[in-house]
Order: C-alpha cells, then sequence, then structure tokens
C-alpha cells in the first residue's frame, strides 16, 4: 500500500478543528424574502421572518419592478439559457446592450461581461500576468483576488492595508518583469475605501497597471454611482481598468471588466474564465441593464444609503459601539473571537435581526466581527430597531464592543 495521507481522515480532521474553533459555516435558507425582510428555515422545519443586515442589495434594486420585468420579459422571449459560451454562440443582443451601457456610465472605451467576479479576477490576472511578473496587492483583498494571483503562476506580494507607500516599495522590491497593482475599491468586510489616487501615482510611477475592484463602490461611490475610481476622480489613465459586479448594488448576477480597450479586448480573446464558460443568461443580463440604469439615475437611493449610514454611526457611536471606520453602507461591528461574533449573531436573530459573523479566513484571526450592511430599502426605523438589538446583545453576550473608530 502506498504510503499516502488519507483525504477522509484528513478531512474528519480539519472539521474537527473547525468545531473546535467556532468557525464551522452554515447555509441558511431564504424560504421567501420581501425587500429587506427574510422568511429564515431553520433546517428542521421551522422558520421565521427577519429583517436582514448582511446582505449586498445596497441601492434595494434586487426585487424593483423593472428589473424583475426585464428578465422576465427576455426570459419569455429567449428563453433561460445563453446555450453556449461568448465565443461560440452564447454571446446574444442583452449581453452586447448591458456592456455598451456600462462602458457609457463608467465613460470608459470597453466593457467585457463574466459570469461573476470571482471568474472575472481569476480572468484579469490570468490573461495578463505570467510566471515572470509580479501583482502587488493589498493585505485585506479579496479573496478572488488572492486565487487570480495564484492561477496565473505571477509572484504575488502583499502591502499593509491602505499603505501606497507600502504598494511602491513592493513595487521597487521587484523591478523586473510586468507588474499590476490590485486593490479592492471598496475593502468588503471592512468598508473602507482604498486610497486610490496615492495608488494610481504608486503604479505610474513604477510602470504598473492599476486594476481595481469595485464590487462594492459600484452604484453606491461617485458621480451617477460610478464607483469609487470616478469618486477618486481617475481617469482611464489612471485606472486602466476595473471590476464592477452586477450581483451587489445592482442586485442581479454577473459582472463587468471596463476599461482601456487594448486590454479588454486581450481579455475577451485569451483569458481562460471567459472563453472556457458558459455566457450568463441573456435574461439575467437584460436584468442587470435594467438596474444599471436606475442606478445611474436615482440618486435617491444613494442620498437615503448616506442618510441611514449617518444614522446607524450616529447611534453607534451614542451607544459605544465598536464600529470600524467606514463611511459606506458596510458598517461592521468588531467583535473579536469568533466565539463572540457567534453568540452576538444568535442574539441578533433571537431579536428577529439577520446578521451574519464573519470569521477567519474571511477576515484576519482574532477580527472576527458582524457585517452590518444598510440598503436604501431599510426605513430608518429598521436601523433604530438594529441600533437596540446590538446594544442588548452586546450588554448580554458582555464584550468589549466599546468605541467607535
Ligand atoms: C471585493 C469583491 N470582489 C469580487 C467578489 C466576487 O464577486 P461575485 O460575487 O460576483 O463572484 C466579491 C464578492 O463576492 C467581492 O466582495
Amino acid at each position: 500500500m502506498a504510503d499516502r495521507a488519507d483525504l477522509r481522515e484528513r478531512v474528519a480532521v480539519q472539521r474537527g478543528q473547525r468545531i473546535a474553533q467556532a468557525a464551522v459555516r452554515q447555509r441558511r435558507t431564504v424560504l421567501h424574502r420581501d425587500g429587506v425582510r427574510c422568511e429564515v428555515g431553520d433546517g428542521q422545519g421551522a422558520s421565521r421572518w427577519l429583517l436582514n443586515f448582511c446582505g449586498n442589495d445596497y441601492l434595494g434594486l434586487s426585487q424593483q419592478f423593472a428589473v424583475v420585468n426585464a428578465l422576465e420579459d427576455a426570459a419569455s422571449r429567449e428563453g433561460v439559457g445563453a446555450t453556449a459560451s461568448h465565443l461560440v454562440s452564447g454571446h446574444h443582443a442583452a449581453h452586447e446592450a448591458l456592456e455598451r451601457e456600462v462602458a457609457d456610465w463608467l465613460e470608459v472605451p470597453a466593457a467585457l461581461l463574466f459570469g461573476n467576479g470571482y471568474l472575472a479576477n481569476l480572468a484579469v490576472l490570468q490573461a495578463l500576468l505570467g510566471d515572470d511578473d509580479v501583482c502587488v496587492q493589498d493585505r485585506l483583498n479579496h479573496a478572488s483576488l488572492v486565487d487570480a494571483a495564484r492561477l496565473s503562476g505571477c509572484r504575488l506580494r502583499r502591502y499593509p492595508h491602505g499603505d501606497a507607500e507600502g504598494a511602491l516599495r513592493q513595487l521597487r522590491a521587484s523591478p523586473s518583469g510586468a507588474a499590476l497593482l490590485a486593490t479592492d475599491g471598496v475593502f468588503s468586510m471592512d468598508g473602507d475605501v482604498a486610497p486610490l489616487r496615492e495608488l494610481s501615482l504608486a503604479a505610474r510611477m513604477q510602470k504598473a497597471l492599476l486594476y481595481v475592484d469595485d464590487a462594492h463602490g459600484i452604484g453606491v461611490l461617485g458621480p451617477q454611482g460610478r464607483g469609487s475610481v470616478a469618486d477618486a476622480g481617475l481617469d482611464l489613465r489612471g485606472a486602466p481598468l476595473r471590476l464592477i459586479t452586477l450581483g451587489k448594488a445592482l442586485g442581479g448576477y454577473g459582472a463587468v471588466v471596463a476599461g482601456d480597450a487594448d486590454l479588454v479586448r486581450h481579455l475577451a480573446e485569451t483569458a481562460r474564465p471567459y472563453i472556457y464558460t458558459t455566457a450568463l443568461p441573456p435574461a439575467q443580463a437584460a436584468a442587470s441593464l435594467a438596474a444599471v440604469k436606475l442606478a445611474r439615475r436615482e440618486d435617491w437611493r444613494r442620498d437615503k444609503l448616506a442618510s441611514l449610514v449617518a444614522q446607524f454611526r450616529g447611534g453607534a457611536q451614542r451607544h459605544g459601539l465598536d464600529v470600524m471606520a467606514s463611511d459606506t453602507p458596510i458598517q461592521p461591528v468588531l467583535c473579536g473571537d469568533n466565539a463572540t461574533a457567534l453568540a452576538m449573531s444568535a442574539e441578533l436573530e433571537r431579536a428577529g435581526f439577520w446578521v451574519a459573523a464573519i470569521r477567519p479566513p474571511t477576515v484576519p484571526e482574532g477580527r472576527a466581527r458582524l457585517r452590518v450592511t444598510l440598503t436604501a430599502a431599510h426605513a430608518d426605523a429598521d436601523v433604530d430597531a438594529l441600533l437596540e438589538a446590538l446594544v442588548a446583545a452586546r450588554d448580554r453576550v458582555g464584550h468589549a464592543t466599546s468605541r467607535v473608530a
């Protein structure tokens, strides 16, 4: 018998470790949804309605009438599947229209639709970088960017969170090969915004290309919701390529990489996660087109969101909750260890609120948190009620959530 590690044994050991570290993750089933209210199953046949404060539907577009109608209408005409990859026979008029609309919205020459943001990040790094190249990344970048660097085979160098000088140092330390500087625009688990102007300068000084993953900035930040890149006032030279996802503020599914036309064409022609996969259902693209049009023009959604963020932060400050420094709809409440985060989440659920506990490896060790997210679909009263429940949970669980950063 070969002297190999037994995979089943390893799986059992790892499961035991996760249990010991309060790190087991479990799905919950949404049985019904009505805006920010969800009927959630407990896995044993019972269910209850909870007020959702952990989704990413920041603008409240996922159940918006025109968006749902666009999907239904397109599905009734086109069917449900694209039936092939984009480069074979799966590229439909709805995909084309969405790419044009996004390029126009973001004021860039080209846009390319992907199955989702994870795939899009894999595609960008795999298509642009090879073994001799370097990818410099913020330490708190999304997992898909880290995985993308691995797929590309390039050297991955990380810098301290939000530290543009650190990025410059890493670029200087890797003078050979091509270089890509990749950052989240809005950090998904922290809610803060990357110093994009400084990063852009560092990239240009070192002849590196800046790539901004704006999964959580699009629709929310900047004029007309054009995202963190527009909010920072960067043009195509400053930020040649960016990712936007369609599954968060735009309420649907999918992602778009937008920017420099030559780079985008290169992705379409060479990126494996673009070539070797079925195109997004055209009806989904039609829904996203409707969502983008609304996100562009309905500033009231962003105004409402900004007012809810201010209300939440003001309340958290008054109650001494340990909310991390963020002006975006992502308002994490730091808990520290996993067990505390889980206990807080369970207390909130008892009070009728759904706020998932986010634990390592999604966040660094000892930085488990409740990732509270706000949406334009929340009411002021919802936010007040959440604050009250957070304070009660903190007092009952009894830990040091006692400061607003
Ligand atoms: C920063 C960031 N990038 C990329 C993704 C992946 O996007 P998608 O959910 O469309 O795969 C996410 C979230 O899932 C994210 O938070």
